[in-house]
């Protein structure tokens, strides 16, 4: 039997409890194999002597629904270049994969986001590491897969917001913001947005103007429908070009604020009572949907028959219904912005939606 490892890296979502669980009852319940679980990404292989569990199937009974990841994760810390409490920068990757190496792995399963792969991918070609990929994002920017773990959910949450807004919006008369979150692509917002019937829809993929989202609340004033629904990206840049940041006292720098940049923009142009809603790790956190379920179920057994036939370097990806494994090399070079050609925006454009110009 064999014995192998699996870990989460970067920002946690929901459905990592579910893929961590269908992980288990594949590899010990099926196969008869031995699951340990890293704690916090790779630093559960850094530190002496190694921090992990093992993982037994009635230990995992309960998490289909639980949010967050019973392994804990961070997105801090590249190990090539790891900030020490002295400020400077050290490469930590051989201590990894001796950690790796001393737990006696076949194999490590690795759910992570394009980032948190690459250096996965990184330390496995440097140190004769076994690893499997599965996917996750809730910015679903993987370009391969069509679906990654997280997603599918965040876009629920961010459609329910807008359902909730709706009725407080229409009460009021009044123009609802709504920020979503997605990094550098559009996918939640353009999802929900039109999932939650937003009459605007703003991503960093398409630019607009102010002045035309003004004329489409006055427009909406006229026709009777005293209120208006936007939902924007974080990633959404200012009519100068600019991204809206925020910066905490440590100088850690973090997409937040166009929301209310947007906010002021309208009041300045015209009389229209506005509120902001920032959604923020709501989206990430909790039950994970039945989509995100069935995925994390699907991904976690086909990455452990990856490893019982031997097939490493792999990332299990899903296309046209199907899980589909590819190497990962070729997974995280490919991102997917929102097309601006695709179906989504001709949808919303054809229900009337103002999605930039
Ligand atoms: O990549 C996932 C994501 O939630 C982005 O959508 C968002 O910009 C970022 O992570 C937030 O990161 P943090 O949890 O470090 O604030």
């Amino acid at each position: 039997p064999k014995r192998i490892g699996i870990l989460t890296s970067g920002g946690d979502c929901s459905g990592l409890n579910a893929a961590i669980r269908a992980v288990v009852y594949c590899a010990v319940g099926t196969y008869g194999w031995e699951v340990l679980g890293i704690r916090q990404a790779t630093l559960g292989l850094m530190v002496r002597p190694p921090q992990f569990t093992k993982l037994e199937v009635d230990q995992v009974n309960t998490l289909l629904t639980a949010g967050g990841t019973m392994l804990g994760t961070t997105n801090k810390g590249d190990p090539f270049a790891f900030p020490m409490a002295d400020g400077s920068v050290c490469d930590r990757s051989n201590e990894i994969i001796a950690g790796y190496h001393q737990l006696n792995l076949d194999a490590l399963i690795g759910i992570g986001g394009d980032g948190s792969l690459a250096i996965l991918r990184r330390l496995a070609q440097q140190g004769g590491i076994n690893l499997v990929g599965i996917p996750k994002t809730i910015d679903n920017d993987i370009g391969i897969t069509e679906h990654a773990i997280g997603f599918d959910t965040a876009v629920n949450i961010a459609t329910e917001a807008l359902d909730r807004l709706h009725f407080t919006a229409a009460s009021h008369s009044r123009v609802m913001i709504l920020e979503v979150m997605g990094r550098d692509a559009g996918h939640i917002a353009i999802a929900a947005g039109i999932a939650g019937g937003a009459d605007v829809i703003l991503i960093p993929e398409i630019p607009y103007t102010i002045e035309h989202i003004c004329q489409r609340i006055k427009e909406q004033q006229e026709k009777n429908k005293n209120y208006c629904l936007i939902i924007v990206s974080e990633a959404v840049r200012t009519q100068e070009g600019e991204n809206v940041t925020i910066t905490n006292r440590l100088g850690q720098s973090r997409y937040g604020g166009i929301g209310e940049y947007l906010a002021d923009q309208i009041i300045q142009r015209i009389n229209a009572e506005t509120r902001v809603t920032v959604l923020g790790h709501i989206q990430r956190g909790g039950t994970a949907s039945p989509l995100d379920r069935l995925v994390a179920a699907a991904f976690g057994v086909a990455a452990v028959n990856l490893i019982a036939e031997g097939k490493y370097d792999q990332m299990v990806t899903w296309q046209n219904r199907q899980v589909v494994s590819v190497p990962i090399a070729e997974a995280i070079a490919q991102y997917r912005a929102v097309d601006p050609n695709g179906t989504l925006v001709k949808t919303a454009r054809g229900i009337g939606i103002y999605l930039g110009d």
